[in-house]
């Protein structure tokens, strides 16, 4: 699968992207990611990207002409490949799991960085088919955004991460937070590890994670148990774990 980011501040994705598992993901030749600086398309000796919104008002917006010839260049050759052309901005739809899953499944991410107080309406009507926001609070740009993104989605390719096991069992798969990890020493500063967790008992330790599972969520994420149907174990279990709140 290949990422494009469209930025002005390119230099910004060069740690996350040399690091842990984009790193690997990218010598593996699993994801190709490319970094296009919309800078390289403005004209003029100060190659000017950004200007002052018609009817007043504060901040910069991104000019169309410079953006449009980004997209432009980085376009597919038109042919098999899907693509799917994203701007992050905080008037976005919320990114969540499933639209994760959503992009993982198509041959071309290109993620369009807003900066300033926004991209020129224009372009976005030409060019942008989905606009993503990562939640509700307000970032200086797009580019943290998009190596959200781009993390969350690049770990869903299969082979990026090593054991695909993994991404069955965890948080938001099934609607739930994930029950507490534990590791070596079985005792610490006078804590000790859940007895299930050592009884080698399969059934139990399923069903121990699952109550905790509900527990952490009931707490935590109240809205997710909401929306979601609960089996009759489930509700057991939920019931279970509200009482040992209560002590
Ligand atoms: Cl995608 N951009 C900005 N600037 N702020 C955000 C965001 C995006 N998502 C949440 N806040």
């Amino acid at each position: 699968m290949k990422f494009t980011v469209l930025t002005l501040f390119p230099e910004m994705f060069s740690s996350p992207l040399s690091e842990s598992m984009l790193k690997r993901a990218i010598e593996t030749g699993h994801i190709a990611v490319d970094i296009v600086d919309i800078r390289e398309y403005a004209e003029g000796r100060h190659k000017q990207a950004d200007d002052r919104p018609y009817g007043g008002g504060s901040g910069m917006v991104l000019m169309p002409q410079p953006l449009a010839r980004a997209l432009e260049s980085v376009k597919d050759a038109d042919g098999e490949r899907t693509e799917r052309v994203v701007l992050l901005s905080p008037q976005g739809a919320r990114f969540d799991q499933a639209m994760a899953g959503e992009f993982s499944r198509v041959d071309h991410l290109v993620l369009v960085c807003g900066r300033y107080e926004g991209v020129d309406e224009r372009v976005k009507e030409l060019y942008i088919e989905q606009e993503v926001s990562i939640g509700d609070y307000v970032l200086t740009g797009g580019e943290l955004a998009a190596m959200v993104v781009l993390d969350a989605v690049a770990r869903l390719i299969p082979g990026v991460l090593g054991d695909p096991e993994s991404l069955r069992e965890e948080s938001f798969c099934d609607d739930l937070l994930e029950y507490p990890h534990y590791t070596r020493p079985e005792t610490f500063e006078g804590r000790k590890v859940p007895d299930v967790l050592l009884s080698g008992h399969h059934e139990n330790i399923r069903r121990w994670r699952r109550k905790e599972s509900l527990k952490k969520t009931a707490l935590n994420r109240p809205d997710l148990l909401d929306k979601k149907s609960l089996s009759p174990e489930d509700r057991e279990l939920l019931k279970l774990a509200m009482k040992e709140l209560e002590n």
